[in-house]
């Protein structure tokens, strides 16, 4: 167990890394419930270097398998100005949360254009595995925190919305069809 998460800074960074499409809000398969992660081998490397390159290109701080469609325990976060610190989260848990709470205002990949505030525990201690297997422990706060456990619900099925009122989860379905249905025409 590290004390200290493996950092990946750009050296680390692929260069044969491909773009994966993202599933939008309120597609279904946003809704499984992802499987852990057994084999720590190429394949997992690769789909952990992929969803970090989609992340900075599209651009966001977080992104979870469950968003490219992969219903495995994964998930890459950067929340850095320098996007120069990520962290792979293989199979996370959350081992400890604080009683003090927090309100962020969060956006999603899956749901573009759409920030509204949710309510977390402000720090979370979270036990996880990188891509070689090997088991870290990671303390959170500030936006790192609420990064993690927002990227962690993907893992359960669970999209923020869903912790907004159910009007107001109308109005973001609404609003979401329209701009399809524009794009589409
Ligand atoms: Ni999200």
């Amino acid at each position: 167990m590290h004390a200290e998460p493996p950092a990946y800074g750009p050296a680390r960074r692929e260069s044969n890394v491909a773009l994966l499409p993202i599933l939008e809000y309120p597609d279904p398969r946003l809704k499984k419930v992802a499987q852990p992660v057994t084999r720590f081998d190429e394949r997992l490397r690769k789909l952990a270097a992929d969803m970090a390159e989609t992340m900075y290109a599209a651009p966001g701080v977080g992104l979870a398998a469950t968003q490219v469609d992969v219903h495995e325990r994964l998930i890459v976060v950067d929340v850095s100005e320098t996007k120069d610190q990520l962290y792979v989260f293989a199979n996370p848990e959350i081992v400890w949360a604080s009683e003090e709470t927090v309100v962020c205002e969060e956006g999603c990949l899956s749901v573009p254009g759409i920030y509204d505030e949710v309510r977390r525990p402000a720090k979370v201690r979270v036990r996880a595995q990188d891509v070689q297997g090997e088991t870290f422990d990671l303390d959170c706060e500030g936006l790192l925190a609420v990064c993690v456990q927002h990227e962690m619900d993907h893992l359960l099925g669970k999209v923020f919305v869903e912790y907004l009122s159910p009007l107001k989860q109308d109005r973001i379905r609404t609003k979401l069809k329209k701009r399809k249905a524009r794009e589409a025409a």
